[in-house]
């Protein structure tokens, strides 16, 4: 029987977690391991629905979401989570909770995705019209040691996944296809 992981991506809005995880995610579960992919979007539409961007709220956010992840981990759910989690101290509270925890960062340059701007939030907080917009007015530290690094503004989609899969047959965590 497949083993239960945590696998965290964390990154800038726009950076690529929500497109490369759910693209593992279907890989994984194509595999015969049981996923759950938690979305940043997703989980504050539902479990955090009533909290907000402050450092308070966003360490809450990603306390919970680790706490998900840490019940599918020991079910042996490969628990997915994508959201921007742009404290370190909070993204290491979770891997000292769960293990195996495996930390992906979608690393790309704002101006790349402020260019972009998929769902059109960073020209509004350019404006001032969103405050507290991670990046623009509000922090993001990123991981110095993560366990993969993506370059998503010059790779493809295909490639990062790859990069994913390949971590997670090192470390036993996925049978080699
Ligand atoms: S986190 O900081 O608590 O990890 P999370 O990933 O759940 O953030 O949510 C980020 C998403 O919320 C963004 O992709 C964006 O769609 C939306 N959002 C709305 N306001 C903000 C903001 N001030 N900063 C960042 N994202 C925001």
């Amino acid at each position: 029987m497949s083993k239960g992981f945590t696998l965290w991506f964390t990154g800038l809005s726009g950076s690529g977690k929500t497109t490369v995880s759910t693209r593992v995610a279907e890989i994984l579960r194509q595999r015969g391991q049981l996923v759950e992919l938690l979305d940043g979007d997703v989980v504050r539409q539902n479990l955090t629905a009533k909290l907000g961007f402050s450092k308070e709220d966003r360490d809450e956010n990603i306390r919970r979401i680790g706490w998900m992840c840490e019940l599918l981990t020991r079910n042996r759910v490969a628990a997915l989570a994508a959201a921007i989690s742009p404290y370190n101290e909070a993204r290491e509270k979770v891997r000292a909770r769960v293990q195996p925890f495996v930390l992906v960062y979608c690393e790309a340059p704002i101006e790349v995705l402020a260019e972009r701007d998929v769902k059109g939030l960073y020209k509004k907080a350019l404006a001032g019209e969103i405050k507290h917009f991670t990046g623009v007015d509000d922090p993001y530290e990123p991981p110095e040691n993560p366990d993969v690094r993506l370059d998503t503004a010059h790779t493809s989609v295909e490639h990062c996944v790859g990069q994913v899969l390949a971590a997670l047959e090192e470390r036993g965590l996925l049978p080699p296809a």
